[in-house]
């Protein structure tokens, strides 16, 4: 059973603390009640994989801390900005979020304001501990078909011209619930780069340093360099032809 808190109880301590993390005035809660209020939101859940003193949440970053709750009977995860968060409002996120959305891309973004992301809630794993349960060669398919779908994934990204800032380090950045693959936390995300979505994702899942050494002891991959010069080519032209050219040598 999930246990969900009215929203007048989140001004009181240890959840005042989560809505204004790391430390708020009493104001400044006030505000942020009225606020989700508006957004729909009645009551929160602690529950999670994260924990801020007593209490379980989503996650937690450096822009915000996320926690589990519903609008209607949909769980939805609310991303809630940081007090000493080095921006002023969720605006440029949510924009980046809803442009990602456009092309099938990352958690639905239901509602925001100034200091709330509402958007779909993933009930799944980052990527880089969902690695960690691979366990044999059986595993190949599965992790082939994640990878697919990544990439795809960030194609669309790159057709689009978004360029998300933050996948080369994917671990991260992509949550995985049973076969479906979502790209989440579009902060660091322009449409003023040059986009980089495949060939940061591929180095990384592929090239790099942290999951790439577990990715390739489950399955054969072509030589670093042959991958390199690869990507390269992609990079010079960003079209369909030449991102297939990637899945080809990668055997997706
Ligand atoms: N839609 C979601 N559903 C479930 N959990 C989520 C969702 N979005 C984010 N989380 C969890 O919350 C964590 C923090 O989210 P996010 O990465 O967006 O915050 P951040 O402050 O930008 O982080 P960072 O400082 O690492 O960039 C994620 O790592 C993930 O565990
Ligand atoms: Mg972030």
């Amino acid at each position: 059973m999930r246990c969900f808190l009215p929203l007048d109880k989140l001004s009181q301590e240890p959840y005042s603390t989560i809505i204004g993390y790391p430390k708020a005035t009493k104001k400044q809660i006030k505000t942020r009640i009225v606020e989700l209020k508006k957004l729909g939101i009645r009551d929160v859940s602690f529950q999670g994989q994260t924990k801020i003193g007593s209490l379980n949440i989503l996650g937690k970053g450096y822009v915000g801390v996320v926690v589990l709750s519903r609008i209607k009977n949909r769980l939805v995860a609310v991303k809630i900005r940081r007090t000493d968060a080095s921006r002023t409002n969720m605006a440029k996120e949510a924009k980046f979020l809803k442009i990602a959305n456009k092309a099938g891309v990352g958690p639905l973004l239901l509602a925001m304001s100034k200091n709330f992301i509402i958007m779909e809630y993933l009930d799944g794993k980052k990527i880089g501990e969902w690695v960690n349960e691979l366990k044999s060669k059986r595993d190949i398919k599965l992790l082939k078909s994640i990878m697919q779908k990544i990439l795809e994934d960030c194609y669309s990204l790159d057709v689009i011209g978004l360029d998300h800032g933050e996948l080369s380090t994917i671990s991260k950045h992509v949550v995985i619930e049973k076969s479906k693959t979502t790209i989440i936390d579009y902060e660091s995300a322009s449409t003023q780069r040059r986009v980089s979505n495949v060939t940061s994702a591929t180095q990384a899942i592929c090239i790099g340093s942290g999951i790439s050494k577990i990715v390739r002891k489950i399955y054969r991959m072509p030589s670093k360099n042959k991958i390199i010069k690869i990507l390269r080519s992609y990079k010079q032209e960003q079209n369909r032809q030449n991102f297939e050219k990637i899945l080809e040598i990668l055997k997706l």
